[in-house]
């Protein structure tokens, strides 16, 4: 909004000239007006936005992802940090490589051996958490308009890295086993019939978020030779992949290429909080992400990371894992009884074998967007499926969590949102059709269900 124009103030930093500009009534930008064209992109996600209203302890929250850290043995971590601070403190109080520090780097990769990875320690830089990873990623491969591929729905944190960087994402849709090949070639063959090669496909293979669905081992080296033969890049980003419900752990696509950009997290198999992350890059693309990271943050964390690579020297991670697994299992299990106990006819669900979720298809004529509010006004918060996609899709899905209220409070969290759908269905049948119009709904792509 143009301002009138203010006398200049002895304490405006203004070159000469602008301050007679001004003097002379020219309009003075507002701050946000100064805003680079790709912060236009930056919009708050969904869940964010709800994050305040959600945390009320009355209301079940099904919407975040928050790992169940009262899992963890926190008093040997007391112990841990006291000693990293009194042994240790002059150097993980200080700066420390871009790269990240040497010992948890390796140590990554024994974790990383675990999907099949045979990884040198050189090409494995640490991030804050796997977030700043994808930011990296996707600052050094894209320029505004490029486009990146991504399951339909995908992690909503990607998307938002993506529309930063002012990239195109086009949704590849999924099925109960993954991401599916033929869908793969179809966009890739219509977007270079186009002449448009995509700089990466961003795939979550292991416990997808939000769609809880794993990308069948078959179809993996399938999808990375589709990739090659377009000279498409891979980045696949497992968070999840050790929180498998069956103690089966799925070989990595990196396991199966030495192109793929892998990136990695401590924040589900440990704590989120401590920020540690990674990535894992062939050489040629490991000093410019180096150089990126260099420029975000000079370094990494080194108190964390200290902290972390003691946690995985001395302390079972192995047995925590199985925990924190044995845990989120259950959960699972009190959330598909619900469903299944109270859920109306025409909902669809998946059942996750691993990771914190499920994807849940409501009937024709919801809008989860637009039923949020009613949900919250209920008491019991989700995810609703439109800030999963790109491109304004997903309002006849939703995320449900089942990895941070406890087996009876997801159990009445999934009673309370089968009663706001019972009634949002009410009204439809009532008056024919939603009483409620849709707000930003549109087409539906598949997802994945069962049958
Ligand atoms: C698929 C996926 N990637 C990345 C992240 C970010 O994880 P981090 O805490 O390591 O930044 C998440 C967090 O929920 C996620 O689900």
């Amino acid at each position: 909004m143009p301002q009138p124009a203010t006398p200049p103030s002895p304490f405006d930093a203004v070159p000469a000239g602008a301050a007679a500009a001004a003097a002379a009534g020219a309009p003075r930008p507002e701050p946000t007006e100064r805003f680079a064209a790709r912060t236009a992109g930056m919009t708050a996600s969904e869940i964010r936005a709800l994050f305040a209203v959600a945390s009320r302890p009355e209301v079940v929250s099904l919407a975040g992802g928050m790992p169940n850290l009262a899992a963890l043995p926190l008093d040997a971590l007391a112990a841990e940090v006291a000693d990293l601070v009194a042994r240790e403190g002059q150097v993980a109080l200080q700066y420390g490589s871009a790269q990240g520090v040497p010992a948890l780097r390796e140590q990554i990769c024994e974790v990383m051996a675990l999907e099949g990875i045979r990884a040198d320690p050189d090409d494995v830089v640490v991030t804050v958490g796997s977030q700043m990873a994808l930011d990296l990623v996707t600052r050094i491969y894209c320029d505004p308009g490029d486009v990146v591929l991504a399951e339909g729905p995908s992690y909503v944190g990607a998307l938002g890295s993506f529309a930063a960087y002012q990239a195109r994402v086009v949704h590849v849709a999924m099925d109960e086993h993954g991401l599916v090949p033929d869908l793969l070639r179809d966009a890739l063959g219509s977007l270079a019939a186009e002449g448009i090669t995509p700089k990466f496909l961003y795939t979550i293979p292991n416990f997808h978020n939000p769609a809880g669905v794993t990308l069948a081992v078959e179809r993996r080296a399938e999808v990375l030779e589709i990739c090659a033969s377009y000279g498409v890049a891979v980045v696949e980003d497992n968070p999840y992949g050790l929180l498998g419900f069956s103690g089966r752990t799925y070989p990595a696509l990196r396991s199966l290429s030495r192109d793929v950009v892998y990136l990695g997290s401590f924040s589900k198999t440990f704590a989120s909080g401590l920020r540690v992350g990674w990535a894992l890059v062939p050489p040629a693309v490991r000093d410019r992400l180096v150089l990126a990271a260099e420029s975000a943050s000079l370094c990494p964390p080194s108190f964390t990371q200290m902290l972390v690579s003691r946690y995985l020297a001395a302390h079972d991670w192995r047995a925590q894992i199985k925990t924190y697994t044995e845990v989120y299992r259950d959960r699972r299990d009190a959330m598909l009884e619900a469903l299944a106990t109270y859920m109306p006819e025409g909902c669809t669900w998946n059942v996750p074998d691993g990771g914190f979720y499920v994807w849940l298809g409501v009937p024709e004529g919801v809008d989860t967007k637009a039923m949020l509010p009613r949900a919250v006004t209920a008491r019991v918060a989700y995810a609703s499926g439109t800030g999963f996609y790109a491109d304004g899709f997903g309002s006849r899905q939703l995320r449900l969590s089942y990895c941070y209220p406890t087996p009876e409070r997801i159990t009445e969290g999934v009673r309370r949102l089968a009663g706001v759908l019972g009634a949002e269905l009410d009204v439809m049948r009532t008056f024919g059709s939603s009483a409620r119009p849709a707000l930003g709904g549109g087409p539906q792509a598949p997802s994945p269900h069962t049958p």
